[in-house]
């Protein structure tokens, strides 16, 4: 356990071609997705989809509800995002008008894909600056809940921290860092990092957590749970101690991880060797995604009532 506090820096080595799409070995692990016949080895959409009139009224619907409960609990970034973006104008966004504004501040551009999409390609886009985004929007039946990511979650919870430059670069070096975690078959590992920051962060802000991630901030039971909920834990990042630690994709998580700032995520990850954190990593995960260990620094340690009592399919209030 001895590598938990230690975190050398980076040393420069190869560093692959990203601009190519990355071969993978057929000896690692990534989830096997079938390509649908109408796009090609980029998985982009020819065009984003020309959303009806319920569509968009849907997403202006969507985004009265999180905007009620907001502000005071998304950190500023993700809501200065908001505006500057202007994603409340109504119905759902242009992905070309986003991807000009975004270009002008960050130089980032959102670019329409039909579902999840293999990790390698999912990779290949960021480490080029291009967030991949949901081309469909949930309907009325799945407006409370849906699993795969929509327009609505990507756009929505993803897009206004890529106007933040700190935290647009962490996200190019996330998938710059796919290629490591491909060559050491450890994408569970690295999969972890980005489930506990990118979609379930929290932030200090004037000495209190925030809301980045956007699985959180994407839904509204989420938004109030993760910050005020007795029941989750809420613990300090460390990165080697997240990349061991198992999720859950279906239901409020049981431990939430709290960043300093954006500045602090990018230290704890693109300054260090994770070569070195690779080679000491076992292919599964050692703790469990309620589990409060000794290396960790407790903000909230959490009742775990929710869960207890059932979790998701059970009549468990998120408390
Ligand atoms: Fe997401």
């Amino acid at each position: 356990m001895n590598d938990l506090a230690d975190t050398p820096r980076a040393t420069p080595g190869d560093a692959p071609d990203f601009s190519t799409l990355p071969d993978v070995s057929s000896d690692v692990f990534t989830a096997p997705l079938k390509r649908p016949e109408h796009v090609t080895e980029d998985w982009l959409e020819p065009a984003q989809t020309d959303y009806d009139s319920e569509d968009n009224r849907i997403w202006d619907e969507l985004f009265a509800r999180q905007m009620e409960i907001l502000p005071g609990r998304a950190c500023s970034a993700m809501l200065d995002g908001l505006e500057k973006l202007d994603l409340g104008k109504g119905g759902v966004p242009d992905f070309g008008r986003l991807s000009e504004e975004l270009g002008d501040m960050t130089g980032w551009s959102v670019v329409p894909v039909p579902m999840l999409i293999p990790d390698h390609v999912f990779f290949w886009h960021l480490a080029n600056r291009r967030f991949p985004a949901g081309n469909f929007i949930r309907t009325r039946e799945t407006f409370d809940y849906i699993q795969e990511p929509d327009v609505f979650h990507d756009v929505f919870g993803h897009v206004p921290l890529l106007t933040n430059q700190t935290f647009a670069d962490y996200m190019q070096e996330y998938g710059r860092a796919g290629w490591k975690a491909m060559r050491h078959n450890r994408l569970k590992a690295l999969g972890a990092l980005y489930w506990y920051t990118v979609e379930f962060g929290l932030v200090m802000e004037k000495g209190e957590p925030r809301i980045y991630g956007a699985g959180i901030s994407s839904g509204p039971r989420e938004a109030i749970f993760a910050l005020e909920g007795q029941s989750p834990n809420r613990i300090m990042l460390n990165v080697d101690r997240v990349m061991r630690t198992d999720y859950v994709i279906d239901d409020l998580q049981p431990t939430y991880f709290v960043i300093e700032s954006f500045e602090d995520l990018f230290r704890q990850t693109v300054e260090r060797d994770f070569d070195r954190l690779y080679r000491n990593l076992s292919p599964g995960f050692t703790y469990a995604n309620s589990a409060v260990i000794d290396v960790d620094y407790v903000l909230h340690r959490g009742t775990q009532e929710y869960f207890l009592r059932g979790g998701r399919g059970s009549d468990a209030d998120p408390v």
